[in-house]
């Protein structure tokens, strides 16, 4: 998989991709992941990426030519799949839309900053829009981050264990995962469940399957 990033603070990345699981599957070569600074594509010599809103009103606006001229570079080379555009206003990410995107090849994620981004880009050039939840950042790059890190443990041989993926919150139908526990057995008096010592298999797994409660998806 193929992911290219376009942001006007491509620093951001340097932090996240550096956990343990999205280094290992960048160095087992399951994901290629790039970065590009939008203000490469910017115009004039002060390569400018954003201008006033028409119409008035403050913030700054992220220009559409500087989009388009870094999109149609990519493109040249490759074909995406999804183009998408990290927005408080787009579709709610969710661990389904993670194991969708798992199956894409080439995707695209640019991030939006200031004010917004003229709307002709969102228009005609982008394929998704994606929000991580209902609250505003100052940009799309800390969204982006969780959207694939969420989607490159899922790649298979990211992860060791498979189990750990099939039993995690969220993955089987909703549910969320049963609390784990490790030693010591007490800690300031705070006890281990003593089921979790008992031996008997059957026993353990009811008591887990009676700790996995359903989650209901919000709105
Ligand atoms: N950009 C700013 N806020 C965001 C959010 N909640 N989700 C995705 N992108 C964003």
């Amino acid at each position: 998989m193929r992911i290219d990033i376009v942001s006007i603070a491509p620093k951001i990345f340097q932090g996240p991709f550096y956990n343990y699981i999205v280094k290992r599957a960048i160095n087992k070569g399951l994901v290629n992941i790039n970065v590009h600074d939008l203000r490469e594509y910017g115009i004039g010599k002060r390569k400018k990426v954003d201008d006033y809103p028409y119409g008035g009103g403050s913030g700054m606006v992220i220009k559409i030519e500087p989009v388009y001229k870094c999109f149609s570079k990519l493109s040249e080379k490759i074909n995406y799949d999804e183009i998408i555009f990290m927005t408080p206003d787009g579709m709610l990410f969710s661990q389904k839309y993670a194991e969708y995107l798992t199956y894409k090849k080439n995707i695209i994620i640019l991030c939006g900053h200031y004010k917004g981004i003229d709307q002709r880009i969102r228009d005609n050039l982008i394929s998704k829009e994606i929000s991580i939840g209902n609250y505003v950042l100052s940009g799309g790059e800390l969204a982006a981050a969780v959207v694939i890190e969420s989607v490159v443990r899922l790649l298979p041989g990211a992860i060791k264990n498979k189990e750990s993926i099939i039993t995690d919150s969220f993955q089987k139908k909703y549910v969320i995962a049963p609390p784990i526990y490790t030693r010591p057995r007490i800690y300031k008096g705070w006890k281990v469940p003593k089921i979790l010592f008992s031996g008997h298999h059957k026993k353990i797994k009811n008591w887990l399957q009676k700790k996995s409660v359903p989650f209901i998806q919000q709105k």
